[in-house]
């Protein structure tokens, strides 16, 4: 089985967020089932530096300059760079200009990507096919009408991954040339949304399967709360819409402690690199996007309950200019919140190693990575009751208690009223010495890897190609 996926970002190679995570381990987790997994990226200059020279396949004019796709094996992956110095040689982040504003021909960006999967997928690279294209989110969306429209009879089935429905890739309707695009799909039943154009919608009408990367996502995404207006659509392609839980890669996430004691001296030293002082609370961590997604303005509304209750605060995370300085102006008020802005994976790795708990108050969350990093190092998820944190934690109600079976804690609704009482059961479990301890145990065994999932996928390309 052979299978063509395509994504804006990949780890480690080009990072913004889990999507990177996902399409870098994908490969890694279907390989042992027999699936050759070659994922095309975009040539960003951090890409085009580690891939280096490899074999240039494809030469061409491509959405107004020159393009060539090198095959490279950059970072133990099966990679094809799309090198197009006009569209992807940019310094700074790879989706937003200097002025913080999204590059105004990402349209046009990811259009390109999305032609060149469904050229390899129709014509083939030096004699090689693949039997699926999966694509990643809206960047990856206008493959599936490329291929059906310009190589029709290519035999090749087409899977569309959601990470996260709130990124549709809007584009005006007078770009339907530049696109290319035919005029004949800018319909309610094609990739028209309200208007404009939407590669994601594009993605979701023209692909033989769906996916999303948890199940209550899938459900979610079906009702009006969650489906920014492609609900109806998805409720219509429900047969052919599934959700496959995300993993993560176990040996790279692997605590440096089996057991929970081991954790002591991680949360010290934790405590030491962020200037907190020692605490009878748990320590609570945060790694995280800064947007409204992630729910973390119900956080600061909901600290006093956590600092009453003894614990504390590390948050890692960079995003809205209002949430970054609020939780800077906490940390200057309050001597147990630490506060770092930026991206680091280095100390995100630290915050979870030596966390005690880590905090996810979602609105939505499509799956979630660092609830499940939580899990594998025994620091106690608080998620919100929605994707796939919801999926993944086993929360400490009674019953779960009693069972012996909970992992975390689950605030429902999402709301920062809620949020204070999880962390005040929060404070209680970890005074609770027998129980917490019994939580981490837990925890620390909840498979969070990719075998399961990686089955699901090789079962639905099974079927994709009869
Ligand atoms: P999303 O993709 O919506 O941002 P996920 O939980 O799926 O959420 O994935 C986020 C990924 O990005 C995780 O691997 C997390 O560790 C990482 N991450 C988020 N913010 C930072 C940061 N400021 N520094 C380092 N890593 C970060
Ligand atoms: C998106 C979602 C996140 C998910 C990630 C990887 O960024 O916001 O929930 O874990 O994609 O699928």
């Amino acid at each position: 089985m052979q299978v063509l996926s395509v994504a804006s970002e990949c780890a480690p190679l080009v990072k913004t967020g889990g999507l990177a995570d996902v399409a870098g381990a994908l490969p890694g987790a279907l390989a042992p089932l027999g699936i050759r997994m070659r994922t095309l990226v975009p040539g960003y200059p951090a890409v085009t530096a580690a891939a280096g020279e490899g074999r240039a396949t494809w030469h061409g004019d491509l959405f107004g300059g020159p393009a060539r796709v090198l095959e490279s094996g950059a970072a133990g992956l099966d990679l094809l760079v799309l090198d197009a110095p006009h569209l992807f040689a940019r310094e700074g982040s790879i989706y937003l200009g200097p002025d913080g504003r999204d590059w105004p021909d990402n349209p046009e960006r990811f259009a390109a990507l999305s032609w060149t999967a469904a050229a390899i997928a129709g014509r083939g690279l030096d004699g090689w096919r693949p039997d699926i294209l999966h694509g990643h989110d809206w960047q990856a969306g206008l493959a599936p009408v490329y291929l059906r429209e310009g190589h029709p009879g290519a035999g090749v089935g087409t899977v569309l991954t959601i990470h996260n429905v709130a990124f549709q890739g809007l584009a005006d309707a007078d770009r339907l040339g530049s696109l290319r695009l035919p005029a004949s799909g800018m319909t309610a039943e094609g990739f028209e949304y309200w208007g404009r154009i939407s590669a994601l919608k594009a993605g979701l009408v023209w692909s033989d399967r769906i996916t999303t990367v948890s199940p209550t996502y899938a459900a979610e995404l079906m009702r009006p709360e969650f489906g920014m207006g492609l609900d109806g659509l998805l409720r219509a392609r429900a047969r052919d819409l599934v959700g496959i839980l995300n993993g993560v890669d176990t040996e790279e996430w692997a605590p440096p402690y089996r057991l929970p004691s081991g954790k002591r001296r991680h949360t010290e030293a934790l405590r030491a690199e962020m200037g907190l002082p020692d605490a009878p609370g748990p320590l609570c961590v945060v790694v995280s996007r800064l947007t409204a997604q992630k729910g973390l303005d119900l956080l600061l509304e909901a600290l006093p309950a956590l600092l009453e209750g003894g614990g504390q605060l590390a948050l890692l995370g960079s995003g809205d200019p209002a949430l970054e300085h609020a939780f800077r102006e906490a940390a200057e008020r309050h001597r147990d919140v630490a506060v770092r802005i930026g991206y680091d994976e280095g100390l995100a790795r630290r915050l979870v190693t030596g966390g005690e708990a880590i905090l996810v108050p979602s609105r939505f969350e499509p799956c979630g990575l660092t609830q499940l990093y939580g899990l594998r190092f025994g620091t106690i998820p608080v998620v919100a009751l929605t994707g796939g944190l919801a999926d993944t934690v086993i929360p400490a109600t009674l019953a779960g208690l009693w069972a012996r079976a909970a992992t975390g804690i689950q605030v429902h609704p999402v709301t920062a009223d809620a949020l204070a009482r999880a962390l005040r059961q929060l404070c209680a479990l970890h005074g609770d010495a027998e129980t917490w301890k019994g939580m981490q145990r837990r925890a620390m065994c909840h498979p969070v890897g990719w075998e399961r999932s990686a089955g699901d996928y090789a079962a639905l390309y099974k079927a994709l190609t009869g």
